[in-house]
């Protein structure tokens, strides 16, 4: 049997990245095997890319050919073999995130956006995203409290809230595979939710 493909999206400081290596666990308890992997990233190649795109100074479609050239390497030579081989494929971003910060925040253009992820992930879409959804203002506030900012992270609360937009607007054009996360409560109370939407995949 294939694997199932679960993707984590969120603004910058919705927390998504804390709950993916608990999760991974929590599937093994349950004699499932899991990957973790994030993009952009997940191959040499990818994460070479991941390095630029995150710190070098590029306009909107440069930025989307990037990481849509980063995630090909990344399915051809991870996450397509783990799924083939009955793995669970635990992604932190996918192509959500593109439409949403690439569409979304720097407002590049949808339909442009749509071709690339034809050619690079023909008839292939998460089985589940799992999107921690989290008011701009308290992303920006718990950003603040943690780390240096890269390119996105720099960016302003305006710029997160049409990222934020552009997930909503993918959430409501595809919402079978998309389940919402109320990302501002505990981390605990955000691991319930966690559970309960993987619960419901695997049954
Ligand atoms: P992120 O998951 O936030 O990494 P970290 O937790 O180490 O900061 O991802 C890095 C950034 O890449 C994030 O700000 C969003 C951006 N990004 C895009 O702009 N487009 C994409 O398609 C992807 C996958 C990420």
């Amino acid at each position: 049997m294939k694997g199932r493909f679960i993707t984590f999206e969120g603004i910058d400081g919705a927390g998504k990245s804390s709950h993916i290596e608990p999760l991974a666990a929590w599937l093994r308890e349950r004699g499932h095997a899991a990957l973790v992997t994030r993009e952009p990233g997940g191959t040499p190649l990818a994460e070479t890319l991941r390095e630029l795109v995150l710190h070098q100074p590029m306009d909107a479609l440069t930025e989307s050919l990037l990481v849509f050239a980063a995630r090909r390497d990344h399915l051809l030579k991870s996450i397509q073999p783990a799924l083939d081989a009955g793995t669970t494929v635990l992604c932190d971003r996918f192509t959500d995130a593109t439409f949403a910060y690439q569409g979304g925040g720097r407002r590049f253009d949808l339909k442009t956006l749509a071709q690339l992820e034809a050619m690079v992930h023909p008839g292939l879409q998460p089985d589940l995203t799992l999107w921690f959804d989290l008011p701009a203002a308290m992303a920006a506030q718990r950003r603040a409290a943690v780390r240096a900012a890269d390119r996105f992270e720099a960016e302003s609360t305006a710029f997160f809230e049409r990222v934020q937009a552009g997930y909503a607007a993918r959430a409501a054009a595809q919402p079978d595979r998309f389940t919402r996360i109320d990302a501002s409560p505990s981390q605990p109370e955000v691991w319930t939710q966690v559970c309960a939407a993987v619960q419901a995949l695997l049954r």
